[in-house]
C-alpha cells in the first residue's frame, strides 16, 4: 500500500498538531506530498520534520480559519504549492466551551461555528474547483461523535459537528458524478491537545483523573483513540480502496456511539 498515493497532493488544515499532524504523516507515509495549515509557526515545524523523518515532502501556510477572507487566497497558494490538489482534509477545529445551554455564550457559538462549520464550507467552496481540474478527488471532514449523537455541555460543539454532516451528505451528492467523494469521520475521544486541554481545564487533581477515567469508560473499547487511528481512517477515505464510499460518517470511537 506504500506510495499508492504518489504523485497526488493534499491540503491539511489544523496540521500543527493531533490528528492533522498524524494524517499529514500518514498520507506522506503513502507517498502523498501535503499541504499544511495552521496558526502556531512551532507545531507546523514539527509536522515538517516529522513528515520529512517519513519520507515525505510537506509545505506550511499560516492562516486563521476565522477569517473568512484568509481562505480564498489560502486554497489558491495550497493549489500553487505542488501544482495540484488531489485531497482535502478539513481538520481544524474548536471544541468550544462546556456549560448548559442557557449558560453558553454567544461569542463561543461565533467562534465555534467560524473555525468548525463556515471555514469547512469556504475551503471546500474554494478546492472543489482545483479537484475537479485533476479529474476528481476526495475531501474528509473530520466530524466527531458529537455529530451523530449528543454529548452532555457540548451543544455549541455538536451542533456545529451536526452542521459538518449537512455539509459532508450534500457535497457528496452535489460531485459524486463528477469523481469528488466527500466523507466525514467522526471520532469518539482522542488523545491530542484539543482533549488534554479540556481535561487540565479541571482544576483538582482528583476529580481531573475521575473525569478522565468516567470518559475513557464512555467508549466500549475501554480507551480512546491515537492521533494515528483516526489518521489512518483519513487516509482509507482519501485512498483509491474507497472508491464507492460516498457521503458516510466513519465512527473511529471504540464503539462510542454504538454505545
Ligand atoms: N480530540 C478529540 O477527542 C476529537 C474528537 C472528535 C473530533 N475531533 C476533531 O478532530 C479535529 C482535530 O482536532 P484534534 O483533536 O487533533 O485537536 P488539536 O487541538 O490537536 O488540533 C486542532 C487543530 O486545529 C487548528 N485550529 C483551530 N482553530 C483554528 C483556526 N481558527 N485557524 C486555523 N487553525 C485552527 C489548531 O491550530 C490545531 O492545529 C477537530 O475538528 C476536532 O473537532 C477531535
Amino acid at each position: 500500500m506504500a506510495n499508492s498515493m504518489q504523485g497526488k497532493a493534499a491540503l491539511i488544515t489544523g496540521g500543527s498538531s493531533g490528528i492533522g499532524q498524524a494524517t499529514a504523516v500518514a498520507l506522506a507515509r503513502e507517498g502523498a506530498k501535503t499541504v499544511i495549515t495552521g496558526r502556531s509557526t512551532s507545531g507546523l515545524e514539527e509536522t515538517a520534520a516529522k513528515v520529512k523523518a517519513a519520507g515525505g515532502e510537506t509545505h506550511a501556510l499560516e492562516a486563521d480559519l476565522k477569517d473568512p477572507n484568509a481562505i480564498e487566497p489560502l486554497v489558491a497558494d495550497a493549489a500553487a504549492a505542488f501544482g495540484r490538489l488531489d485531497y482535502v482534509v478539513n481538520n481544524a477545529g474548536a471544541e468550544g466551551e462546556v456549560n448548559v445551554v442557557a449558560d453558553q455564550r454567544l461569542e463561543s457559538y461565533e467562534d465555534v461555528f467560524a473555525t468548525n462549520v463556515r471555514a469547512p464550507f469556504l475551503i471546500m467552496k474554494y478546492a472543489i474547483p482545483h479537484l475537479l481540474k485533476q479529474g476528481g478527488g476526495a475531501i474528509v471532514n473530520l466530524a466527531s461523535g458529537g455529530g451523530l449523537v449528543g454529548v452532555p455541555g457540548a451543544s455549541i460543539y455538536c451542533a456545529s459537528k451536526h452542521a459538518v454532516m449537512g455539509l459532508t451528505k450534500v457535497a457528496a451528492i452535489d460531485y459524486a458524478k463528477q469523481g469528488i467523494r466527500v466523507n466525514a469521520v467522526n471520532p469518539g475521544g482522542v488523545d491530542t491537545p484539543m482533549l488534554r486541554k479540556f481535561f487540565e481545564s479541571i482544576p483538582d487533581a482528583g476529580q481531573r483523573k475521575a473525569a478522565r477515567e468516567a470518559f475513557d469508560a464512555t467508549h466500549p473499547i475501554g480507551r480512546i483513540a491515537t492521533p494515528e487511528e483516526v489518521a489512518d481512517a483519513i487516509v482509507f477515505l482519501c485512498s483509491d480502496r474507497a472508491s464507492n464510499i460516498v457521503g458516510i460518517a466513519l465512527p473511529v470511537d471504540g464503539g462510542y456511539v454504538a454505545n
